[in-house]
């Protein structure tokens, strides 16, 4: 089966890298030029555990990138992996759907094709396509993906449940071709989920909702227990253990970020409005989730009164760990209103790229670490806490718990631990002497 993926972002990397794997004949597709010399290099454009090693296993063998949509003539599958940004209203924008698509129907030559779509798209976007490609040999099959950052080759390789939406469940012929590409799961006790088009997208966006609403729910909780008392990890852990709760997305915090759960409620919520049903609910989980930060700095402004001239060392940039990612980082965003009160902030991450993306944000003079403002940035966590008025943990790096704390204490000037993740041992980290600020945790 030869197989082309638009899009070498990360969705269409993954998904490349990954169908190689299988031993299929894989050409990924992308207008930037750079990259795809980067990629046929053997070089990965993102931070994600394992897709390097894959990549330089298959390109120049089974896989290869091109500008050139020409490519799409031989397969026998297209996946789709562009992306839905967010537009100015919310709404998922579909430019780069349409004008992939559009590129790949002047290419069409009558033979059948299987076109897939795995970006995240707005119920009735499958539709839409097809209607584009009406005069087409092809059919549109709608195949979300779940993968998470930092996880997402695991993901790829062992899915939860395999989603397909058809135009007609009566056609065998596009049902029959994706079994087929995704045969490999198909010994392993994987869930095939053959639907619809607009059940299938709807299922995305209902289950990255369904997770957000799970984390707004938490969030939501842990202030009620910030004022009335109580710990809210035990509160969650206890919940966890009904099994029809479950454990999972029950960890109180800054809020979610990512480049998934933020865009996917907020085009969540607008379908819902342009439909003229008001999502009570999904609004409710964007709410919490925006307010949930404002929330926790009003905390540490209460303990300092006045935030002007303090020092705060951030430990946390990407939007969770083990990733470079700051889209949506709440991490970020702390920083941004710290500065905006008039603070000292200096900022730290385990992971070196997520660093190097912060440099590049907010064009530090590298040699300097410093940003226009008050803003440094630190390779090691020892320098970053020294004499700081407070440290605030933005991402949820268990590792922490492994620092030394005594060593700690002994460098800040204050020993204050606003911990936005609830990731510390609050016991230990009391005992050694410190002020322990939870969320829902004190
Ligand atoms: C998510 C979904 O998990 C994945 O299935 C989907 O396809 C893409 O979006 P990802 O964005 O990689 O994946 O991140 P995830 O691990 O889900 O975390 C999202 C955010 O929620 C992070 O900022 C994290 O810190 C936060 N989070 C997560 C919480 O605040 N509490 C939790 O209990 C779990």
């Amino acid at each position: 089966m030869k197989i082309s993926v638009i899009g070498t972002g990360y969705v269409g990397l993954i998904q490349s890298v990954g169908l190689s794997e299988f031993g299929y004949n894989v050409v990924g597709i992308d207008i930037d030029e750079s990259k795809i010399k980067q990629l046929n290099r053997g070089e990965c454009p993102l931070y994600e555990e394992g897709v390097e090693e894959l990549l330089n296993k298959h390109v120049g063998k089974n896989l290869r990138f091109t500008t050139s949509y020409d490519e799409i003539k031989d397969s026998d599958v297209i996946f789709l992996c562009v992306g839905t940004p967010q537009d100015e209203e919310g709404n998922a924008d579909l430019r780069f759907i349409y004008s992939a698509t559009e590129s790949i129907r002047k290419k069409l030559d009558g033979n059948y094709k299987v076109i897939v779509i795995k970006s995240t798209v707005p119920i009735g976007t499958n539709r839409k396509i097809k209607e584009m490609l009406k005069d087409c040999n092809v059919d549109v099959v709608s195949n979300p993906e779940f993968l998470r950052e930092g996880l997402a080759l695991n993901d790829f390789l062992n899915p939860d449940r395999i989603v397909l939406g058809f135009e007609n469940l009566n056609n065998p012929r596009p049902i029959e071709i994706m079994k087929e590409a995704y045969s490999y799961f198909s010994d392993k006790n994987v869930p095939f989920i053959i639907t619809d088009w607009e059940s299938s997208e709807l299922i995305k966006y209902a289950a990255n909702s369904f997770l957000a609403t799970k984390i707004s729910f938490i969030n939501e909780l842990s202030k009620l227990a910030d004022v009335v008392g109580g710990d809210i990890k035990t509160i969650s852990r206890a919940m966890g253990f009904d099994e029809r709760i479950g454990n999972k997305f029950l960890n109180a915090g800054i809020g979610y970020g990512g480049s998934c759960f933020p865009k996917d409620v907020k085009a969540l919520i607008k379908q819902f409005e342009n439909n003229n049903i008001e999502p009570k609910l999904i609004r409710a989980t964007d709410e919490v989730n925006e307010e949930q930060i404002y929330w926790f700095l009003n905390k540490i402004k209460k303990y300092y009164n006045n935030l002007n001239g303090k020092t705060f060392a951030i430990l946390g940039l990407a939007f969770k760990p083990n990733t470079d990612d700051l889209r949506e980082s709440r991490g970020i965003k702390l920083i941004e209103l710290l500065l905006e009160e008039g603070a000292i902030v200096k900022c730290f991450d385990y992971v070196e790229k997520a660093r190097e993306n912060t440099i590049n944000r907010y064009k530090f003079d590298k040699s300097k670490a410093f940003y226009g403002y008050n803003l440094y940035l630190f390779e090691d966590i020892y320098k970053t806490v020294e004499n700081v008025d407070g440290i605030i943990i933005t991402t949820e790096y268990s590792n922490l718990n492994e620092e030394d704390w005594n060593k700690i204490g002994n460098l800040v000037r204050n020993k204050v631990v606003f911990d936005g993740r609830n990731i510390l041992d609050k016991n230990k980290i009391k005992n050694l002497g410190f002020k322990y600020f939870g969320v829902g945790r004190n």
